[in-house]
């Protein structure tokens, strides 16, 4: 079977180009004898992986000297936990962004150890877009301030980052890192799931800026405190050594296509063609509004059930899988993250503009 256009949202495509590098180092990585599966975390050949992935994803997203970069455990949803137990070490309260399901799983979380403030939400419009903010709000001794930046079952994106002064500003990226360029030194805290943009799922990169490192809650087991990993490069113990190893030659990947510019325009080109389509059709639909429009993640409809049901079907029959929206908002949902090239994009749109001629 031919390889196919994969839309899933994750774990999701990965660049073909890593895929078969990878292939070719599988059973023996060069001089090592061994598969990277088989090294210990502690050799000299690991540990220029680990460096590795950590200089080229400093060099890719320019994170500053003063931020640590860890690539831990535990998946996007272990930070919702970590963040609060790290980071609630003064007034104890947090504002949070309430734009998804992402937002409402983290929430209760840091809720168990502090005031959580919900400064806005969108669930009026069914978290459809992204509700302004205004500033005099803010709670100004608040410890954090979180936002998922990218809302991947909704498909909405942050059109400006809120400017939040003092207090550090938490957002989960796990949908779109590495996919337009971004200025770190806006945020306090930065976590992403690996398995959209990054690798395979494993590993969570987290970047922290230093001083928000070292103020744990005194219950935080030592596994969950930042401080523990920042001290021992992430290797405190074991870590998830051949996503990380993915992770790296995903960041070559990258970097030799021209680093995160080159992405960020090749994702606008690929989003334009599917939106510009959406706006076009008579059938098919977006549910969100332009400017809150994910580059990533793009949920469409065609207000037909019957009509969503085949459409799926028949797609998977040309080769465009994983199209289903997620199960809590239904329809179609297209997840076009780095890996996607713009011919997938290309043949889905061609699919549904021909889909739309045949079931008028
Ligand atoms: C924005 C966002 N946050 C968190 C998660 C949870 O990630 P994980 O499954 O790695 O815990 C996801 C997973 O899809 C996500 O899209």
């Amino acid at each position: 079977m031919a390889r196919v256009y994969n839309f899933s949202a994750g774990p999701a495509c990965l660049p073909e180009p890593v895929l078969k590098k990878a292939a070719s180092e599988l059973v023996e990585y060069p001089n090592a004898g061994m598969s990277v599966m088989e090294m210990s975390h502690r050799s000299k050949a690991f540990e220029a992986i680990i460096n590795k992935a950590e200089a080229l994803l400093r060099e890719l997203m320019r994170i500053p000297a003063n931020y640590q970069v860890l690539f831990l455990q535990g998946g996007a949803s272990l930070q919702f936990s970590m963040i609060p137990m790290n980071l609630f070490s003064k007034s104890k309260k947090a504002d949070f962004v309430h734009t998804g399901e992402w937002t409402k799983k983290a929430i209760p979380e840091s809720k168990r150890y502090g005031a959580v403030n919900i400064l806005a939400s969108s669930e009026d419009k069914k978290h459809s877009y992204i509700p302004r903010l205004d500033k005099s709000t803010f709670t100004p001794d608040a410890d954090f301030f979180y936002i998922c930046s990218n809302n991947t079952i909704e498909g909405t994106r942050y059109p400006v980052y809120p400017d939040t002064g003092s207090v550090p500003l938490v957002a989960d990226m796990s949908s779109h890192i590495l996919s337009e360029v971004m200025d770190v030194s806006k945020f306090g805290v930065i976590f992403a799931g690996a398995q959209k943009n990054i690798g395979p799922a494993g590993v969570t990169v987290v970047i922290i800026r230093d001083n928000l490192v070292g103020k744990a809650l005194d219950i935080t087991p030592t596994m969950m405190n930042y401080a523990t990993h920042v001290k021992d490069k992430s290797l405190f113990n074991t870590p998830p050594t051949y996503s990380i190893y993915m992770a790296m030659l995903v960041f070559e990947w990258l970097k030799d296509l021209g680093g995160i510019p080159a992405m960020e325009g090749i994702n606008k080109t690929k989003a334009n063609l599917l939106y510009d389509f959406l706006d076009a059709s008579a059938m098919f639909k977006s549910p969100v509004p332009r400017e809150f429009r994910s580059l990533m993640n793009i949920p469409f409809v065609s207000g037909n059930e019957e009509l969503d049901k085949k459409f799926i079907a028949e797609a998977g029959k040309q080769g465009l899988v994983q199209l289903s929206g997620h199960r809590s908002v239904g329809g179609m949902r297209a997840s076009i993250y780095n890996s996607m090239p713009v011919e997938g994009v290309q043949k889905l749109v061609d699919f549904m503009k021909k889909y739309e001629m045949e079931n008028k």
